[in-house]
């Protein structure tokens, strides 16, 4: 790489010239864009979505105006990143920066008695120790709540006092001219302690008392007599265990004061509310904080504000110079939350033709005072079979522990396993097909409330996912299939996700006479195809090619209060985008001439079409908007625009749903377990990029494999501390472990959603670990109720 004058990944990007924007390298590589324009596509009937191009040039797709939403468009930023070109927050080398590293406390509860800072100070390259002796003083973190802009995992104080409240937590930050610097006086730092009283296991906590969360608590009717009453029925306890965060980004920031300003290089899904976070953590002015995340290495919930980007902005003030501070992996562990550990009641109470009387779906999560993320697993009971009594309840047992964070699908993702493995069970005491005993229990309204469903085509999406899957030659005989030594099984589950939009949607819009536009959303890109999507959005809207769009994003200077959560950006975004749209082709119409061909027309007669605006019934009334422009003597035309409030939530039970399809083999010697297949089959409105969502949906199953098979954060009860802070020892699947992923989709458009789209992001880690539980079960006939279903576990 040396001498070549290419970037390298990890610091060139940071000499490299910007110039080349990202709609620069759509240009580059257009062809290949603009050749995956499919306007009809409505789901992969035969083959994977990145087959399904045309040919057509780019000009015939700006003559027809649209069709972009739909198109299997690849990633804007895939050519930046493949090159290294992107640059990430640990990428930025500033001029005259020292690099941090951070100690971690070994206790769970108590304070520092000693603190010896000697032989680290002595170190070569030892620029600062920060400790809470020196560290600025500051406001504790606010954690997601009330305020529309926190978004902290707790509330705590970050190194103000000498107390311990968590095994991991930053007692000590230390700059070095190099990173190895850093890490090497970190390590000499010596401290003791006076430990006190902690809770640091589960059991513990539960007999310490438990605290019910209100939210989550539902009855209709009396579901206990129901299930008693029942011909058949299911009561069982479903564990789930600590799991943590591992984005292939470790959480990362580098931070520079300009005098009283900050600059943040974040690695974020949260930028407004994180420069919101730090004034306000910091005592300055919000507009003294400037945070941009262009490009994240996976989020997944896990990186929203954390203390590690005030002990970096404190550390470079106290220093006066620049400070990069990158979590090890090990870091992320201790500081960022992940899964709470969950042990779930989950009883379905059935007739003998299958139809459910009760659902009981109660229990335990860890939890720690404070902390904004409830792990509410009985949540995915509330809106999913029909039933004639219901009671859901999710009680919290505290610990002093790390806070753990939302991580893809909280609450969802756990209470899935339980509730689909349990619809499974019942399915077994009835020999009924499981796939034929949630359809006869598919609701025609939300149970909980009566709600109209916005859209909810879960039976197509089983019955389109059965045939697909060949589920009609699965052996419903536990055991029965057998090759070699290998126990083949097929089980299937449903997944499901709320829909969200979040209330802070705003965008700059601006078109420039040369017939581009730009927009500005302070949105996010974790790796979900955020900006492509939107750039098909845009150039729909405004019957543009892509090429002539430009997303700008991840900017705390840009409109919008819009976290990358929920599964909600897409839908936030466009509905901003229509907006925008409206507000624009209104800006547009004042600026029309008298000899124009659209002298004369309102609003409600006019739209966008082939890179200009046209009358609705009369396309040939057309003129371009670089022609519009240009007679108006106009550079360019700027609006700024809010969507309506997301009432289209509270009118309806708005879900996104998915029928999971798993096979695995079950090593009949050993017990390992290896899926061999699977499917998904969504209904989730419709799809804005086939590429992108097929990828969400995939990632999502593959995070589900490390849910039902291998992921498991040890943590040591008597002690409080995280044993397998590592890649080594927590094992998430690897390319080896993930079988080819079949997507299909119903798209089926939401009416009552923006661009008829709801959220993916989220979907497919719900429901797919109880598919590989029952999978399993099918195969095996055991019925392992507690994850990760290892080996050990099936011997
Ligand atoms: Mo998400 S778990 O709302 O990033």
């Amino acid at each position: 790489m040396e001498g070549s004058g290419r970037p390298t990944q990890h610091e060139g990007a940071a000499q490299q010239d910007t110039s080349l924007t990202r709609r620069g390298v759509l240009g580059i590589f257009g062809a290949a864009g603009a050749g995956a324009l499919v306007s009809t596509f409505t789901g992969p009937p035969g083959v994977g979505p990145v087959s399904l191009v045309s040919e057509a040039a780019p000009e015939v797709l700006v003559q027809r105006g649209s069709g972009w939403v739909g198109a299997a468009l690849s990633r804007i930023d895939g050519p930046l990143k493949v090159r290294g070109m992107a640059r990430f927050a640990a990428e930025f080398a500033l001029d005259d920066m020292v690099y941090a590293a951070l100690v971690f406390s070994t206790i769970a509860k108590g304070r520092i008695a000693t603190l010896d800072t000697g032989a680290a100070e002595a170190a070569p390259g030892f620029v600062l120790v920060m400790t809470h002796r020196n560290a600025p003083r500051m406001q504790p973190m606010v954690p997601f709540g009330p305020n529309e802009k926190a978004a902290g995992n707790d509330n705590l104080p970050i190194m103000q006092d000498d107390r311990v409240r968590w095994n991991g937590q930053p007692i000590a930050v230390v700059l070095a001219e190099t990173q190895e610097q850093a890490d090497h006086a970190a390590s000499l730092i010596r401290v003791t302690y006076e430990a006190e009283p902690a809770t640091t296991s589960f059991a513990q906590a539960k007999a310490n008392g438990t605290e019910g969360a209100v939210y989550f608590h539902h009855e209709i009717g009396d579901a206990e007599a129901e299930l008693a009453a029942a011909a058949v029925s299911v009561d069982a306890t479903y564990r789930t265990p600590y799991q943590n965060h591992n984005a292939i980004e470790p959480h990362a920031v580098t931070v520079a004061w300009h005098g009283d300003e900050l600059v943040v290089h974040d690695a974020s899904q949260s930028v407004v509310h994180n420069a919101w976070s730090l004034a306000h953590i910091l005592g300055i002015e919000e507009r003294q904080v400037h945070v941009t995340s262009p490009y994240v290495g996976g989020a997944f919930g896990g990186k929203f504000m954390g203390s590690h980007q005030v002990l970096a902005a404190a550390a470079a003030r106290l220093a006066g110079r620049p400070v990069r501070l990158t979590l090890s992996r090990e870091g992320v562990y201790r500081m960022v939350g992940g899964r709470a550990l969950t042990e779930q009641r989950m009883a379905i109470g059935a007739r003998r033709d299958g139809r459910f009387d009760a659902i009981i779906h109660t229990g335990t999560a860890t939890h720690t005072r404070d902390s904004p993320h409830p792990e509410a697993f009985p949540f995915v009971s509330l809106s999913a079979y029909a039933t004639g009594s219901l009671k859901t309840d999710l009680q919290w047992a505290f610990l002093d522990q790390v806070a753990n964070a939302a991580m893809r699908a909280p609450g969802e993702a756990v209470g899935s396993f339980a509730l689909e493995s349990a619809v499974d069970e019942v399915a077994v005491a009835l020999g009924m097909d499981p796939i034929e005993l949630r359809i006869r229990n598919e609701p025609k309204t939300d149970p909980l409330n009566g709600a109209e469903f916005s859209s909810r085509n879960v039976v197509k999406a089983w019955r389109d996912g059965a045939e697909r899957f060949g589920w009609a030659k699965r052996n419903p005989i536990p055991g029965a299939v057998r090759k070699g030594e290998w126990l083949v099984g097929m089980g299937c589950g449903t997944a499901s996700h709320i829909y969200n939009r979040e209330n802070g949607g705003a965008a700059r819009l601006t078109l420039t006479s040369d017939g581009t536009v730009t927009v500005d959303i302070a949105t996010h890109d974790a790796g979900m195809g955020t900006e492509t999507a939107q750039t098909q959005i845009i150039a729909e809207n405004l019957a543009l090619h892509p090429d002539q769009v430009e997303f700008r994003l991840a900017d705390s200077a840009m409109p919008g209060l819009v976290a990358g959560r929920g599964s909600s950006q897409t839908t936030t975004v466009a509905a901003t985008v229509v907006e925008a749209k409206k507000m624009l082709v209104a800006e547009l119409l004042t600026l029309i001439r008298a000899d124009s061909p659209l002298a004369g027309l309102t609003a409600q007669q006019v739209g966008p079409r082939n890179a200009g605006l046209a009358k609705l019934d009369d396309p040939t009334r057309h003129e371009t908007y670089t022609a519009i422009l240009t007679r108006a003597k106009r550079d360019k035309v700027t609006v700024e625009a809010s969507p309506d409030e997301p009432t289209e939530m509270n009118e309806r039970s708005m879900h996104s749903y998915g029928a999971m399809f798993c096979e695995v083999r079950v090593n009949a010697v050993t017990g390992e377990t290896r899926v061999s297949r699977m499917l998904g089959s969504m209904d989730c409105g419709r799809v804005i990029n086939p590429k992108t969502a097929a990828s969400q949906f995939r990632g999502g199953m593959i995070m589900a494999m490390g849910l039902a098979l291998t992921e498991h954060t040890h943590y040591d009860e008597r002690t409080g501390r995280i044993m397998n802070p590592s890649l080594a020892e927590y094992h998430i699947p690897v390319h080896l472990d993930v079988p080819e992923i079949d997507v299909i989709w119903t798209g089926i458009p939401d009416p009552h959603a923006p661009m008829g789209a709801r959220g993916i992001g989220e979907l497919s880690v719900t429901g797919t670990a109880a598919a590989i539980a029952n999978a399993i079960y099918n195969a095996t006939g055991k019925r392992i109720r507690e994850l990760p279903i290892t080996l050990d576990k099936l011997m």
